[in-house]
């Protein structure tokens, strides 16, 4: 007999972040306000004195610092996630670690934010780039992580208008508000699996729905 009875579980996330760890709190903050439905396990950082540890250890959160790759993965790998999450992880993952959270859909379930409106900007420095190139719009996107740097199936992105901007400084304000905003509220969708993933091309499309 059906007991009506519905287990809905909730989706447990490693945070991998190597600095500050601003966008690490605004998903800690989001979960705790009920906007995200997900359980931080495990905070990773290959920086021992990284901002994000304090933070980490201050919610009574897991931390691990650790820069060995083959190590992050295993401790990972023990911990039954559904999501990987990078927040500023200042390292390029290997193909290695990426194949290890693949999704028989053909994405890996790791998740980045990038500050550009990716093609655009891969790599460091982007918001400067943004500045440099007197751009008058840059942006955000939320990303699935693959072998490249920052060219993964892009899940969501974010435009703002940068041309009233006098430093790059003012840039990186803009676009972390709108980070701290587009990050958790993006999660929320992927952990709930409430997308679908489609090749158009040679590239994979993410939709939410
Ligand atoms: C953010 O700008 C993020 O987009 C990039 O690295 C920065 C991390 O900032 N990947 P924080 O450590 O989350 O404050």
């Amino acid at each position: 007999m059906d007991s009506g009875l519905v287990i809905c579980s909730i989706p447990r996330i490693a945070i991998l972040a190597s600095g500050r760890g601003s966008n690490f709190e605004a998903i800690a903050n989001a979960i705790e306000a009920k906007l995200l439905v997900a359980e931080i396990v495990l905070v990773i950082s290959d920086r021992p004195k990284a901002l994000v540890l304090e933070k980490a250890k201050e919610r009574g959160l897991e931390i691990l610092i650790e820069k060995d790759q083959a190590k992050i993965k295993s401790a990972l790998l023990k911990l039954d996630l559904d999501y990987v999450v990078l927040a500023g992880f200042m390292r390029i993952l290997s193909a290695e670690f990426v194949n290890a959270f693949s999704d028989p859909r053909g994405f890996a379930r790791i998740v980045n934010i990038h500050p550009s409106l990716l093609p655009e900007f891969p790599g460091l420095d982007s918001y400067r780039k943004a500045f440099e190139k007197k751009l008058p719009r840059t942006g955000v996107t939320v990303h699935f992580v693959d072998s490249g740097v920052d060219t993964g199936p892009i899940c969501a992105q974010h435009e703002f208008s940068i041309a009233d901007c006098k430093s790059v400084g003012e840039v990186e304000q803009r676009g972390l508000a709108v980070e701290h905003e587009l990050y958790p509220r993006t999660l929320h969708w992927i952990l709930q699996d409430q997308f679908k993933i489609f090749k158009k091309g040679a590239k994979l499309h993410v939709q939410p729905h």
